[in-house]
């Protein structure tokens, strides 16, 4: 089975754009961030023109309606991620996801001398909050390093490091590689030691779908926008008694139950981690975008994207100068493929091919010591995502031989 690719792309508007004096655009940063179905676009427009008012306040008839329609949108993701509505905090991303358990969760439950296991390959969003803890609570962090020759993580030192750990932060998938971890494995080690885990699922999410449930993690960080939703949404999914576990990380209106000047009770359950006014026409087009996506065979969608990663890596080896990261010769993993040319700057290079129509990411990818431990300050990235076709990846090989030709 394959996607019907030429629907799929008459979905989302920007891909018909010209860039670069005409050129037809060919978007190969979907890492960064993906285009948004016209179904998303409508969805987040038709709230605010029919139903924009504030949430959980007001009787009046909008008022109704936009919570019914945010209240919703939590039901028709958590459903889609294989939870219930009481485990699903919306957030503004991964980033503020990952923050709600260091500050919500981990400053509250772990103590001085307690460890936190990372790994080297974690996007800056699961380090530095980790760090900013440790200084604030002298918690330890353990670091498991990646081993570069075959680009996954060293499960050896990772199994030494659990002892006497309380919480486990792995990337589900690398957003510089595109190596998905043994998550499966990593939990159950974890929790055979007794520490919670949190799965950064902010590269798997838009091309597996994530069953919280049956992949057993006590927290799981989601952005909106990297899977056809709109920019300033997420979700941490966690379990009920890890949230039962935690406090507020942030506190205003709608997060309360009672509050006199002398002190404050706190909702329960989900609400509690949601202060002031939420993302609500996010969260609608964050569940627009789900609903497109349920409309596919997630299966194929992630067969169709690693085998266009696949057939770029490969191609990619017989362009002269040209090193390709990661290991894209196995099923699992994701759209995602960095290389970097010998001579040409990385940022050079991503300027001319600017200038054929493809946009490509140059930079560390905010994960500086997976890319140190490479040897390397920054590289080129494409990344795939289920509107991409293979013509789009064979003009785009062809244009980076053309440019580095005229280097040669
Ligand atoms: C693996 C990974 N984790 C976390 C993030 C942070 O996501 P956001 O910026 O949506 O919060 C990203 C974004 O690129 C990512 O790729």
């Amino acid at each position: 089975m394959s996607l019907d690719l030429d629907a799929i792309r008459a979905d989302f508007p920007i891909l018909s754009r010209k860039v670069s004096g005409g050129k037809d655009l060919v978007y190969l940063d979907n890492a960064a961030t993906t285009q948004k179905p016209q179904s998303v676009i409508d969805a987040m427009t038709h709230y605010y023109e029919q139903s924009n008012a504030n949430v959980h306040r007001a009787v009046h008839t909008l008022a109704a309606e936009a919570t019914e329609q945010y209240e919703s949108a939590r039901d028709t993701l958590a459903d889609w991620f294989g939870t219930t509505r009481d485990n699903l905090i919306f957030t503004s991303g991964t980033t503020e996801a990952i923050n709600l358990v260091a500050w919500g969760w981990a400053r509250s439950n772990l103590n001085t001398g307690d460890a936190v296991v990372i790994t080297e390959m974690e996007h800056h969003a699961d380090i530095v909050p980790w760090q900013l803890l440790a200084e604030e609570k002298g918690i330890e962090i353990r670091v498991v390093p990646i081993d570069t020759e075959s680009d996954t993580l060293d499960m050896e030192i990772f199994s030494a490091s659990l002892p006497g750990s309380r919480l486990v932060c792995v990337v589900h998938t690398s957003n510089v590689l595109g190596v998905a971890n043994p998550v499966a494995e990593i939990i159950s080690q974890s929790h055979d030691c007794g520490a919670k885990v949190l799965i950064d699922a902010a590269q798997a999410a838009p091309h597996e779908k994530i069953d919280f449930t049956a992949m057993g993690a006590d927290f799981v960080a989601i952005s909106g926008h990297k899977m056809c939703g709109p920019t300033g949404i997420g979700c941490l999914l966690a379990t009920s008694e890890s949230i039962e576990e935690m406090e507020p990380f942030m506190s205003g209106g709608d997060m309360i139950e009672t509050v006199t000047m002398e002190k404050s009770t706190f909702a329960t359950g989900p609400q509690k981690f949601e202060a002031g006014t939420p993302k609500i026409a996010e969260a609608i087009g964050f569940a627009a975008a789900a609903e497109y996506l349920s409309k596919l065979d997630m299966k194929v969608v992630h067969s169709h994207i690693r085998g266009l990663a696949t057939y770029t890596a490969s191609e990619l080896q017989s362009v002269p100068g040209i090193t390709v990261y990661g290991d894209h010769s196995v099923p699992e993993g994701s759209g995602v493929v960095s290389f970097l040319h010998d001579s040409i700057h990385a940022e050079d290079l991503a300027r001319f091919m600017d200038a054929g129509g493809f946009a490509m990411r140059t930079g560390h990818h905010c994960a500086q010591p997976l890319l140190d431990a490479y040897g390397v300050t920054s590289t080129n990235r494409v990344s795939f995502y289920l509107y991409n076709t293979k013509a789009e990846a064979a003009a785009f090989i062809e244009h980076l031989r053309y440019i580095v030709g005229k280097f040669a």
